[in-house]
């Protein structure tokens, strides 16, 4: 049997996330526009489901919905001493397609022997050319100062400058590790110059002690800049919004990305429209063994009036929508459980308004057709101000949650699921439903009565012909 048909087969595979044909992936790389079509790498074990021998895959959309996979786009020059082709970014130099990414070797370890390399395309992104002048940056160019873990270049382009950030960390009495994000300029993006640390983390738990991936980018506002950070080894993402004049940052407050423990190494592109979408990795395979990670749906970035970031999935995602539940206006009481829609797989979007009730809690369920098993995956609980789903819980600021119109955008895509509130919080999660046969998608409150404005639930179909 065809490999992707057999894995299709595994009740936990998402159906219309992002995935490889087969296979292991880890973080989206390099999201661009180029010539009416959006290309998307990320990291790829084309050999396993498991992280090693590290190439760049590669894929195309017109929409953000369906996708095309292409031929892998980097492999690692066994011949130049090179083993993984790690994260990195891809931007247009004078309409040239050029990717620069971290360069791994058995002599030049990821901790304290990493390279910047290049390669660049002339066919439209079908075949990609490593540049002979690699490396075009190592660990001299920072003089004394010693980095480690330095990789993940993003890079942008301001009047006739080129910038870049890379990240790692640098250790102070040998022991204390400071995350850091460095700041390189270039005219042709091979010969570069370091500035400086632009952002230097104090070792914190909040900030952790190395960075991975890190995104810098503009919402707008000349002045205003985001700094997106991984925060390795604990796995989490963080961002903050700061200043940006005369090559210098100065960060505002640390809010973490996403609630969950599923979502890291997130890549974000700006749109000719000036749009910025991002994209996460997503961890973990499912029952079938052949595959592993996904990413999250696209999201779109925007400021809010108080200095985070709204996050929504992209109105792209609506073509997806297939049968759909309205309800309108219901009051739902502790005693009553109200079905919202009959499905047979699981994938679901599903959006709830409501007021703020005071301390009543709602809950998410499945209840099967037949037998009358039932599982909670997911909990609104307004006494406390959590969002509970799965194995993680997102705390919510009591300001954030209005008095008069909230809104819960649940995806639910096989065992993956992404939650969103109000356009500030966001979950990702993996849940892993015990009820494997038809069932019913219902909503129950607990204590008291609540009020819904809306609630809307639609079957999302696959983004794949399989
Ligand atoms: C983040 C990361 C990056 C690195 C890549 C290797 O998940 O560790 O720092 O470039 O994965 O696959």
């Amino acid at each position: 049997m065809e490999v992707s048909k057999l894995l299709s087969r595994d009740p936990h595979r998402p159906k219309y996330h992002f995935l490889p044909p087969a296979n292991w992936i880890n973080d989206p790389n390099g999201p661009i526009y180029y010539k009416e079509e959006y290309h998307l790498f990320y990291q790829h074990n084309p050999e396993g489901d498991i992280w090693g021998n590290i190439h760049w895959g590669h894929a195309k959309s017109k929409d953000l919905v369906f996708w095309q996979h292409l031929p892998i786009a980097l492999k690692p020059s066994h011949k130049k001493g090179e083993e993984h082709c790690f994260s990195g970014t891809c931007v247009l130099n004078d309409n040239i397609p050029t990717i620069i990414y971290t360069s791994i070797g058995h002599q030049r370890d990821q901790l304290t022997g990493a390279e910047q390399w290049l390669a660049f395309s002339t066919d439209d992104m079908v075949s990609w050319i490593k540049h002979e002048k690699n490396p075009t940056m190592t660990l001299k160019i920072h003089g004394n100062l010693q980095i480690w873990d330095w990789r993940d270049p993003h890079a942008w382009k301001e009047g006739n400058q080129w910038y870049m950030v890379l990240s790692g960390h640098v250790r102070e009495k040998k022991r204390l590790k400071k995350p850091v994000v460095l700041l390189y300029s270039s005219s042709d993006l091979i010969h570069w110059k370091f500035i400086k640390i632009l952002c230097l983390g104090d070792g914190s738990r909040e900030t952790g002690k190395n960075w991975e991936c890190p995104n810098f980018f503009s919402l707008g506002g000349k002045e205003k800049r985001v700094l997106i950070v991984s925060v390795s080894p604990k796995k989490k993402v963080i961002y903050t919004i700061g200043t940006w004049k005369n090559q210098d940052f100065k960060h505002g407050k640390w809010h973490l990305l996403d609630h969950g423990k599923w979502m890291y190494a997130p890549a974000t592109m700006k749109e000719p429209s000036g749009r910025i979408l991002m994209w996460g990795w997503i961890f973990g395979g499912g029952e079938i063994k052949g595959w592993n990670g996904c990413l999250t749906l696209p999201r779109e970035l925007r400021e809010s009036s108080d200095n985070r970031l709204l996050i929504r999935p992209v109105k792209e995602l609506e073509k997806l929508r297939e049968r759909h539940v309205h309800l309108e206006n219901i009051t739902i009481d502790s005693n009553s459980l109200t079905i919202i829609e009959r499905i047979e797989d699981k994938c679901v979007e599903l959006i709830i308004q409501f007021k703020n009730p005071r301390k009543e809690s709602f809950q998410l369920k499945l209840s099967e057709l037949i037998t009358s098993n039932r599982e909670v995956f997911l909990t609104m609980d307004l006494a406390s101000n959590k969002i509970q789903c799965g194995e993680d819980e997102c705390s919510i600021d009591p300001h954030d949650i209005k008095k008069e119109e909230n809104m819960l955008h649940v995806f639910i895509d096989n065992s993956v699921i992404e939650v969103f509130f109000n356009h500030v919080y966001c979950l990702t999660t993996r849940y892993f439903f015990k009820i494997r046969r038809k069932s019913k998608l219902m909503i129950a409150v607990k204590n008291g009565a609540m009020k819904f404005k809306k609630i809307d639930a639609w079957s999302i179909k696959s983004i794949w012909n399989e």
